[in-house]
């Protein structure tokens, strides 16, 4: 697996992490492509738990390069941050790799996300008012500012500059809220350029050569395919592109460079923050996973909104990302239901649909068609064959790969490492 490519294939929270954690043992490179501090994974260091947003997983494996690539947008102080935490737990951050073309995440897009969130009241998309969105409205409204940027002092303060300009008529008369002072951000983020200087590079350059020379470089998605700026629940998504597109763009090399492209699914499916989720339950069947899923967010703890499997959704992140084989997660939590229903399509009031549908309106409409399937009834988590499995969950594994056409390689039977079948 020379580039691999691994995807949320859901609205995020897959398991991504422990999946990228698994296949990084064996990579050269892990990368951070798209997001930011938007993101969060737990990552295990002997006995303790180190919680990361920017910094790539791998770090904790010596043979492992982790990269934070072109496509993200970096809070500086976070990243100092985490690379701080990450060394007082006996790991080295030095070899961190972070983009000169990177855009960064300023004080004012922390502001911006915090108070047009406020503003579109019951509209609100839920974000984690890292600054993400207006991070990225800043580059693509050509006034970001790059991490390159940092080390020229005069042109960073001249950008800073344009940008208040801008930023401060908004911020008083728009939202109400106080302008901000451009010296104050100017000295700050000054303060961070020779924490930076060392790890800053043409990451571009860096995987090109490493592709070519066989190294195996893992791209790891943030967020997930229907929180995708483009192909996701607009406007209900993040800001960027998790797909699999976006690892090609994110990180400057061609997209014949992949050779495969690992779509991370739950068993069942949730989403946090606000928009369209046709399977969500609302009874004590959601509430139970949940409860037994854990489901409450790494970054913000918010309650994940939870459902069952939808088909529709998962053939549509195979379809996106030209998925070539599927990770399916957390299937021990389906052990405590007696039935599992899966959505193979989805009803409205004139209409019935099989392919996830391009209009978002009838995603709220729609009522999803479910396929009842038994349950197993019996604990899982201490199985690591697919032989070993009962066979209704070897049946269930079967008709998902069925119905989106596409291999599952990998189911997780729990938490910890091991707790995995290799199918
Ligand atoms: P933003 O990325 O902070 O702008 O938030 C936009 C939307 O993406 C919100 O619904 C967030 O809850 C969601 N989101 C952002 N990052 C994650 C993630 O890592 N997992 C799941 N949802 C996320």
């Amino acid at each position: 697996m020379p580039a691999t490519i691994v995807v949320g294939a859901q609205w995020g929270d897959e398991g991504k992490g422990r999946v990228v954690d698994y296949f990084a043992e064996r990579a050269d490179y892990v990368v951070r492509y798209q997001g930011g501090n938007n993101a969060g994974h737990t990552i295990v260091v002997g006995d303790q738990r180190l919680a990361l947003s920017l910094i790539p997983s791998g770090i904790h494996y010596p043979n492992c390069t982790p990269v934070i690539a072109s496509g993200t947008v970096i809070d500086p102080a976070v990243l100092i941050a985490e690379m701080d935490m990450a060394a007082s737990k006996g790991l080295d951050p030095s070899r961190i790799r972070v983009s000169t073309n990177a855009h960064l995440v300023m004080p004012y897009h922390r502001k911006l996300d915090a108070v047009i969130e406020r503003f579109l009241g019951k509209n609100q998309i839920g974000t984690t008012k890292k600054g993400i969105g207006p991070a990225y409205t800043d580059k693509y409204s050509r006034f970001g500012i790059r991490v390159q940027d940092l080390f020229d002092p005069k042109i960073f303060a001249e950008k800073v500059h344009t940008a208040l300009e801008d930023k401060n008529k908004i911020l008083p008369r728009i939202y109400n809220t106080l302008p901000m002072d451009a010296d104050e951000i100017i000295e700050e983020y000054l303060g961070y350029v020779e924490r930076l200087r060392p790890h800053v590079e043409d990451t571009s350059l860096l995987l090109h050569r490493a592709i070519n020379t066989g190294k195996e470089v893992l791209f790891e998605g943030a967020q997930g395919t229907l929180l995708d700026i483009d192909h996701g629940t607009y406007p209900f998504v993040t800001s960027s592109n998790p797909s699999a597109g976006g690892a090609i763009i994110g990180s400057g090399i061609g997209p014949k460079a992949i050779d495969e492209v690992i779509g991370v699914a739950k068993a069942y499916i949730s989403r946090v923050g606000t928009g369209p989720f046709p399977t969500e339950l609302h009874d004590d069947v959601g509430d139970k996973m949940i409860e037994l899923g854990g489901e409450y967010g790494t970054v913000t703890g918010r309650r994940r909104r939870c459902g069952w499997l939808d088909l529709l959704a998962l053939r549509y992140a195979v379809r996106v990302n030209s998925l070539t084989k599927v990770f399916l997660t957390k299937m021990d939590i389906l052990s405590a239901f007696d039935t599992i229903k899966v959505a193979t399509g989805y009803r409205s009031a004139d209409d019935a649909f099989d392919e996830f549908p391009a209009q978002q309106s009838v995603l709220y409409h729609c009522e999803p068609v479910y396929e009842e399937l038994p349950g197993w009834g019996e604990d899982i988590t201490g199985v690591r064959r697919l032989d070993d499995l009962p066979k209704e969950a070897r049946a269930y594994i079967e008709y998902v790969e069925a119905a989106i056409d596409t291999e599952v390689g990998w189911v997780s039977v729990g938490p910890e490492r091991t707790q995995l079948i290799e199918l």
